[in-house]
């Protein structure tokens, strides 16, 4: 089949679902160019499957210059942006670098991307965009009302890429998925910290009452409908990537310790997030309708292959343990 595009460039592709993506794109004959400024959250380790297979820049997204050098040696013709600070409980934290790279970094890789002549940018948003919902589901129609430093600033993100759209009738589109799991997440996301804790002989922390209900996509699902939107998405249009699979925080980690043959004693109820979204549940009617992806992974079938690779890539996981111990002291 003939290729839509030569030279596809992915921003923050040794993050968790960045460098998920980049094995996909490589699994389908590409050499991908990935540009990362490797934060605490980036890891090249993550890449070692396909290693040689890609080409690899360390680049802050906001260093205009360097990109500009970049985009005239490489001469990109996708751009796929997940770069960005990820995590809610540290934008509560500090909120500088969420604003410095969700925000300004991406208006720097537009402008870039806009000089070079992009045939297509797609910029990986999130569904805490919307806020929070108590019934229903969010369809891409749905009003922008994020709730924490880190949602505003993937809605801003979001914002000027509409802007660019109709401003500069640049080709881009955006994704927003709701929460992922599976290899190689960072493990200060709920799933991973508890299947950590476990393995650490301790008690899984759950907020507040863990009532709190997340939508999850596990993360080879997410990559495999980012590329469908690559490939047959509309431009200037938005696409949410959601699973259908909706579970209380307290019955994720109750399913963990099933999982992983403990017993529900090893949960501790701890002091709530400030702001906690209380549910987000996302509509995938359009990329269904349009290019036919769904989920594929069911949430059982997920978590036990996410259990099994935390066990069996415990030296990565426990080498983060003093980090996370530092951020929730
Ligand atoms: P992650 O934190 O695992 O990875 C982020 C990557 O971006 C890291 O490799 C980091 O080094 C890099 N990065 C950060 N700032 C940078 C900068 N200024 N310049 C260059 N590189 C930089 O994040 P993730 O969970 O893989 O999320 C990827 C994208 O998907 C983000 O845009 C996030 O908002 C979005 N998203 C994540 C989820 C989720 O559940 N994890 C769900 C929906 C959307
Ligand atoms: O919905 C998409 C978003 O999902 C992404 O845009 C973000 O990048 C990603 O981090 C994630 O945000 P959440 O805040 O939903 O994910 P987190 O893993 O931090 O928390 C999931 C739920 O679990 C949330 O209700 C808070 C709760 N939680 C989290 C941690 C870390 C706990 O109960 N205990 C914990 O230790």
């Amino acid at each position: 089949m003939r290729r839509k595009f030569r030279k596809i460039l992915v921003t923050g592709g040794a993050g968790f679902i960045g460098s998920a993506f980049v094995r996909l794109a490589v699994k389908k004959g590409f050499l991908p160019i990935i540009v990362d400024k490797l934060t605490y959250a980036g890891d090249l380790a993550r890449l070692k499957e396909v290693s040689g297979k890609f080409k690899f820049y360390k680049i802050d997204i906001c260093d205009k210059s360097r990109l500009e050098t970049l985009f005239t040696r490489e001469k990109p013709d996708a751009i796929i942006h997940f770069a960005a600070e990820s995590h809610v409980d540290r934008s509560i934290k500090d909120a500088t670098p969420f604003i410095e790279a969700n925000i300004r970094g991406t208006q720097v890789l537009l402008d870039i991307a806009l000089k070079h002549k992009i045939k297509r940018f797609v910029h990986i948003s999130t569904d805490e965009v919307y806020g929070d919902i108590e019934k229903g589901k969010f369809s891409e129609e749905s009003p922008l009302k994020p709730n924490s430093p880190y949602a505003v600033s993937k809605a801003a993100g979001d914002l000027l890429v509409k802007a660019y759209v109709r401003t500069f009738n640049f080709p881009a589109l955006i994704v927003r998925a709701s929460n992922n799991y599976g290899p190689w997440q960072y493990p200060e996301k709920f799933i991973p910290r508890a299947i950590l804790t476990v393995l650490k002989n301790k008690k899984i922390p759950v907020y507040g009452k863990g009532l709190n209900v997340r939508e999850w996509l596990y993360v080879e699902d997410c990559a495999l409908g980012i590329w469908q939107i690559l490939e047959r998405g509309k431009i200037g249009e938005v696409y949410n990537l959601g699973s259908g699979y909706e579970e209380k925080n307290i019955q994720i980690a109750e399913k963990i310790l099933g999982v992983m043959g403990r017993c529900s004693e090893g949960i501790e109820f701890v002091k709530d997030r400030p702001g906690h979204d209380i549910r987000y549940s996302l509509s995938v009617e359009k990329i269904l309708k349009q290019t036919g992806w769904r989920a594929q992974t069911s949430l059982d079938a997920g978590l036990s292959m996410t259990v099994d690779w935390c066990i069996n890539n415990k030296q990565w996981l426990f080498g983060k343990w003093e980090e996370i111990n530092k951020l929730y002291k």
